[in-house]
């Protein structure tokens, strides 16, 4: 599998999608174990640079690359020349002058890592760029529904929430439609983008009609950071119509999958006993998206899908071409 960049679920097909899921699932092994670090990444440079506040994003890439024993770096606004009026393109340019082999990019701006690929030779990684994509999110929610449930394909999953704001849905509804899942979004319409009959998705108001049997209730958070206002009533009006708690949880399958990609905002779109409870696997989406980084990396590093070689992936990846 040639992966230069990871820009978009969009330039994936489901057979790579599936390798990256695959090694993946090699890589978590190694994050059980007493000694969390193996050399695959020895040599590589990798910068993580964030436009836009990140928890569990940033903390993982960077996880991620300890864990491979790459050289990371951190770059964030704040404390950086982008304060005296530096662009972009030369912050980027001037960190790969010092020799960085791949970028990690999170902005609030969307379009920015095509932008970058454009202007660097480094590769680059998208962490989110304002409503456009998260793919390593779409990535790693793929990666937990199969561990779940040992398949995506007929699987009938409902996204609930800040559909237009939302790069999270654009991204996994490319990825669960690519591997046959069966996708339906639920939300106000103000909070609906005017794209959606073309995205291939059941779209509904009604959140029980929305939920009812799935088995997979996918819920988003407000992103108040990214609207305008106007969109809804109130924060009160949206978690009494499509707030999910414990009896609107019954609605999907009697075993749903709860899932949230984070930060929530507890009692707005879940209630904290649902966040909390027995079919939410929040918390494992966040500890599988350290694995799918590594693979994610290892593979943009011109590692070798382990399954493909039978071997468990601790051999050094060659490092990216022409560095
Ligand atoms: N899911 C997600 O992208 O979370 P962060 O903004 O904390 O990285």
């Amino acid at each position: 599998m040639a992966l230069h960049h990871l820009m978009s679920m969009e330039d994936l097909c489901a057979e790579e999608m599936l390798t990256i899921l695959d090694t993946a699932r090699s890589f978590r092994e190694i994050l059980d174990r007493p000694i969390k670090k193996v050399p695959a990444l020895r040599g590589v440079t990798v910068c993580n640079a964030f436009y836009e506040p990140s928890t569990r994003t940033r903390v993982s890439f960077e996880l991620a690359e300890k864990r491979m024993s790459a050289d990371a770096v951190n770059f964030s606004v704040s404390g950086s020349s982008v304060s005296k009026g530096e662009t972009l393109r030369d912050t980027i340019q001037n960190i790969e002058a010092m020799k960085v082999d791949i970028v990690v990019i999170r902005h609030w701006a969307s379009g920015v890592p095509q932008f970058l690929a454009r202007h660097i030779k480094a590769r680059v990684i998208n962490a989110g760029d304002g409503q456009h994509e998260h793919p390593t999110q779409a990535l790693l929610d793929l990666y937990t529904i199969r561990e779940h449930r040992g398949r995506i394909a007929g699987l009938k999953v409902a996204i609930v929430g800040d559909i237009t704001h939302s790069r999270v849905a654009k991204s996994n509804i490319i990825g669960l439609r690519r591997l046959g899942a069966e996708v339906r979004v639920v939300a106000p319409w103000t909070l609906l983008p005017a794209e959606i009959g073309r995205l291939g998705v059941q779209v509904t108001t009604d959140l029980k009609t929305g939920i009812e049997g799935a088995d997979v209730i996918y819920l988003l958070r407000l992103q108040f950071e990214r609207q305008r206002g106007g969109y809804l009533p109130s924060q009160r009006e949206y978690a009494m119509t499509f707030g999910l708690d414990r009896e609107r949880a019954a609605w999907g399958a009697p075993d749903a999958l709860i899932m949230h990609p984070g930060p929530m905002n507890r009692g707005v779109e879940i209630q904290p006993d649902i966040a909390d409870g027995p079919q939410s696997v929040i918390l494992d989406q966040v500890a599988n998206g350290v694995a799918v980084r590594m693979a994610v990396l290892y593979l943009i590093s011109g590692g070798t899908p382990p399954e493909a070689v039978g071997m468990t992936p601790v051999l050094s990846a060659p490092h990216p071409a022409g560095r």
